[in-house]
């Protein structure tokens, strides 16, 4: 047996015979000739068996095996640029083959599934080339993350996962039992993070978080992933500043790292190389009056209807697709209503019907990216605001303390990974971005 060589790598070997182990992909035989597209995790090559050079035994082996059998291949390697794969431009000539296990008949064909079906069958989905270009874009994503954060001076501080109260809002907590107490799956580690930066002055927590959204639609997840950057001393205006940093680094990344990956999800990467500095910024205020232009200028009476809006209403996924329509960036929305987002955000001086609260929009109608705030520095507001929430103000004496032991202005914002992900690759639906979604009636498998 020759070297075992990575698909990935083949470029590096062009005439030499290697080996390679992993799965039959696809086959298509043509008189003595036996095309196996096989894959191995790091991409997909294009083997050529020819029937007087490798015999009659071996060559009807190879003819036997089915789709998403294991197997090894032994050959030359020799360019052709017209050969399919990834990274392409390669193909093996076989010497031999080695069957590992011949599959059983596989469920997914190249023909057309259901959604449902693929969903019921995730497990044997993400091989193929979309879900598999998807979800390694997913892990670009995530490193660039890190890294961009772990460069700038922010320390990765894991917050817990089961709390006792709310982080976020009452109505989307995943109860357990806690030894006979109820404790709630975090919503967010943002609470925890405005703790860690009075240690350590710039966090990030980063971590699976859990919403039991009762809502089926295409952009949520009953767990998803977020990264939250917390900073002390930053105003709304830096994390801003922050931000269109930390999201250009990440889509920039990925248009280097993931060629291929996008050319297998046809993404018109046009759109995504436009993604830096600086973003667009505009108010509520100046959303709300985009959105009611929009409706006096259209025809549509359906999307009159669905962009009706009152000053004071949160967006729905509709006003945010109309709006980011307008950019080819994504936009900063600021100074949301007060009484339209979470407890913890300060209210704009002199005007406290609206807070220093920030949501990224994102372009090609993918909607709210990030969120995030100023907070609350200080304590007596902060108590009103516990107490008008409604929630055992005794659960957040701690989160209290903070505003009594060197109270300082801070702000920070999560990220939400399948959002981002699902934007980068220009895919319909969450449940694509992240390995084994979980949804309103989705836990299997
Ligand atoms: O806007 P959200 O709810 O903000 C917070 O949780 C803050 N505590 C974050 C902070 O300031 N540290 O959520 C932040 C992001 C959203 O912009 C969205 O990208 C994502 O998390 N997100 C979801 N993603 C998938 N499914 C859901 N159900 C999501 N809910 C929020
Ligand atoms: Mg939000």
């Amino acid at each position: 047996m020759a070297d075992v060589i990575q698909i990935k790598d083949i470029a590096n070997y062009d005439g030499q015979e290697i080996t390679l182990q992993g799965w039959l992909y696809n086959k298509t035989h043509k008189g003595k000739l036996l095309f196996l597209l096989m894959r191995d995790g790091t991409g997909l090559v294009q083997c050529v068996a020819f029937r007087p050079e490798i015999g009659d035994e071996l060559f009807e082996a190879g003819k036997e095996l089915t789709q998403e059998s294991s197997l090894r291949i032994t050959g030359t390697v020799r360019a052709d640029d017209r050969a399919p794969g990834v990274p392409g431009g390669f193909e093996v000539g076989i010497t031999a083959i080695e069957p590992i296990q011949v599959a059983d008949e596989y469920p997914i064909t190249p023909k057309e599934h259901g959604t449902e079906f693929l969903m019921d069958n995730r497990h044997l989905w993400i091989r193929s080339s979309m879900q598999w270009a998807t979800l390694r874009i997913r892990a670009t994503v995530i490193k660039a993350i890190r890294d961009f954060l772990d460069d700038h001076g922010y320390l990765n501080m894991d917050t817990p996962i089961i709390t006792p109260t709310a982080g976020e809002n009452t109505t989307s907590l995943f109860e357990v039992d806690y030894f006979e107490e109820p404790g709630y799956l975090a919503q967010t580690g943002q609470l925890y993070n405005e703790a860690n930066i009075m240690a350590f002055g710039k966090v990030y927590a980063f971590g699976p978080t859990f919403r039991a959204e009762k809502s089926k639609t295409r952009r949520h997840l009953t767990e998803f992933w977020m990264v939250e950057p917390e900073m002390a001393f930053f105003s709304l205006e830096d994390l801003m500043d922050m931000e269109e940093q930390f999201i250009s680094y990440i889509v920039q990344t990925v248009l280097e790292k993931n060629k291929a990956e996008l050319e297998i999800l046809e993404r018109d990467t046009t759109s995504l190389e436009r993604i830096t500095p600086p973003f667009p910024r505009i108010s509520y205020d100046e959303a709300v009056e985009r959105l009611n232009k929009i409706r006096e200028e259209t025809d549509d009476e359906e999307l009159k209807e669905l962009l009706k809006i009152e000053w004071g209403d949160d967006f729905g996924s509709p006003h945010e697709t109309e709006l980011t329509k307008q950019f080819d960036k994504p936009v900063f929305v600021y100074h949301y209503p007060t009484a339209a987002k979470a407890f913890y955000m300060t209210p704009v001086e002199g005007r406290p019907e609206v807070c220093r609260s920030v949501d990224l929009l994102a372009p090609e109608g993918y909607g709210e990216i990030t969120g995030g705030s100023e907070r609350i520095p200080d304590v007596d507001l902060l108590m009103q605001r516990i107490e008008e929430y409604g929630v055992n103000a005794d659960h957040y004496r701690w989160y209290v303390d903070l505003r009594r032991y060197g109270s300082v202005p801070h702000s920070g914002f999560g990220l939400g990974v399948e959002r981002t992900v699902s934007w980068i690759c220009g895919s319909g639906h969450l449940r694509e971005a992240i390995p084994y979604p979980r949804m309103l009636k989705r836990m299997y498998p």
